[in-house]
């Protein structure tokens, strides 16, 4: 077991190279097995989720070469092998498979996916999505097995707006026969990128991006290089931390573009935020405003970064709210930020933070991967040491936080906890 140890009160200062996007990786690397040749795919961030994705494809098969921020894929030796729950369990996107190797050998046998506890996570529309083009469903205990003579395009209109089902039925529908047409498809970044790499498969994809996604089904991919976009939750969360600490941090390798929602929030609490061509100047400042946040589908503000807001609002004099419309139950940072000193109360899916208050040292516990990112900013801005546990949930999505923060100037390390020997 390991612990975070911060010794807070430092404002970061200095700059930050912001990895590939966890999201993408996610989904590009499933995606990859469409191809009938090896697909390359570059900056990759080495974090859990990417790690975890490995072992599943080459327990089935597929050669994975991961160095630096290399992957190659070649996929030419797989099989449609069985995976049970307990990989899958480990990360929610194992739910790509379903939509990948359905498309690859008509037939998909993966466990229900795990991934962060933010309150009950269906996949209906997934299931719904697969079977307008024809595929069979069933859930056999926890195992999802679906199966597909051949795949035939359909109209699938989406009712809620889901990130997952909308690339999930375009990896199964890029090598189907005849047209398929989302409606009401998410537009988040990350679902661009993974169309961008399968037209570059020589899938023929239009409207990625927007509300109306079309996709041609085409017989065969092949392989292809691809670099991914970079992470915008990752950069949200240091230009977070970078305001909370009242620092002035420089984000390199960002696309502005992507990190509009968060920049115009924090412009509207008082930050400098100075956009350049690929990086973000983040300029913390004394005096801040309280502001009220929704969370909403992209280019809405991200529910990713609610719990990271929720932070920085405590150091802002006044009533803040913050209401999270995608995830409902997204508190569970609430009661360890309050063990800091924060004044926050939970009325349904807001929280009411009376900001302004300083924040002491305690020991917390990382409850998912962005509540860790909350408590790591907590610790940053606190009076005295913070200890985070729980750092299982936040290697999942941020490559190398503690050097990255540390090069910021934060006094930050991680200890590895001795197992207690038994008596
Ligand atoms: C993706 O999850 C992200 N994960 C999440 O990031 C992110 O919070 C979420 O999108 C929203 O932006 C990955 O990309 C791996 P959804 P996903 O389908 O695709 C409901 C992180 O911290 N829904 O867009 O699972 C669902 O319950 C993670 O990096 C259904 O009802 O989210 C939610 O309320 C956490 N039925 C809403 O839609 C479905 O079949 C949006 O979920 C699918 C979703």
């Amino acid at each position: 077991m390991e612990k975070l140890i911060i010794n807070g009160g430092k404002p970061l200062r200095g700059s930050v190279s912001i990895s590939g996007a966890k999201n993408s990786a996610v989904a590009l690397i499933p995606a990859a097995l469409l191809a009938d040749g090896p697909v390359v795919i570059e900056n990759l961030p080495h974090i859990q989720d990417v790690e975890i994705y490995v072992e599943l494809l080459q327990r089935m098969g597929a050669s994975v070469l991961f160095e630096d921020d290399w992957m190659e894929i070649d996929s030419s030796a797989m099989k449609p092998v069985v995976m049970p729950n307990g990989h899958v369990k480990k990360l929610r996107a194992s739910y790509y498979l379903w939509g990948a190797l359905l498309a690859k050998f008509g037939e998909a046998n993966v466990g229900l996916p795990g991934g962060c506890d933010l309150g009950p996570r269906p996949v209906d529309l997934h299931i719904k999505g697969f079977q307008a083009l024809g595929a069979r469903v069933e859930n056999m205990n926890g195992v999802m097995t679906l199966r597909a003579n051949r795949l035939r395009g359909a109209r699938i209109y989406l009712d809620l707006i889901s990130v997952g089902a909308t690339i999930n039925i375009m990896l199964a529908a890029a090598r189907a026969e005849g047209v398929t047409v989302i409606e009401n498809a998410a537009r988040e970044p990350e679902i661009v990128d993974v169309a961008t790499l399968l037209n570059n498969m020589g899938a023929n994809i239009k409207g990625a991006g927007t509300d109306v996604i079309r996709i041609q089904g085409v017989e065969r991919l092949r392989g292809c290089r691809h670099t991914i976009i970079p992470d915008r939750i990752e950069a949200g969360t240091y230009m977070i931390a970078a305001a909370a600490t009242r620092g002035d941090v420089i984000l390199e390798n960002v696309i502005p573009k992507h990190l509009e929602p968060i920049s115009a929030k924090l412009r509207e609490i008082g930050v400098v935020i100075e956009d350049g061509d690929d990086n973000i100047r983040v300029i913390g400042q004394e005096k801040y405003q309280a502001v009220d946040v929704k969370t909403n589908p992209y280019p809405g503000f991200p529910t990713d970064l609610q719990q990271p807001m929720t932070t920085l609002l405590t150091q802002v004099k006044g009533s803040s709210i913050i209401t999270d419309n995608i995830y409902g139950s997204r508190f569970r940072h609430v009661d360890e930020l309050r063990r800091m000193g924060a004044s926050i109360k939970v009325e349904g899916r807001s929280a009411v933070i009376e900001g302004g208050r300083t924040l002491n040292g305690a020991k917390v516990v990382s409850s998912d991967l962005r509540a860790g990112a909350a408590l790591v900013i907590a610790g940053l801005v606190s009076q005295g040491v913070t200890e985070v546990e729980g750092l299982e949930h936040i290697d999942r999505g941020y490559e190398n936080l503690v050097g990255k923060l540390r090069n910021l100037g934060a006094d930050v390390y991680r200890e590895v906890l001795k197992p207690t020997k038994r008596p």
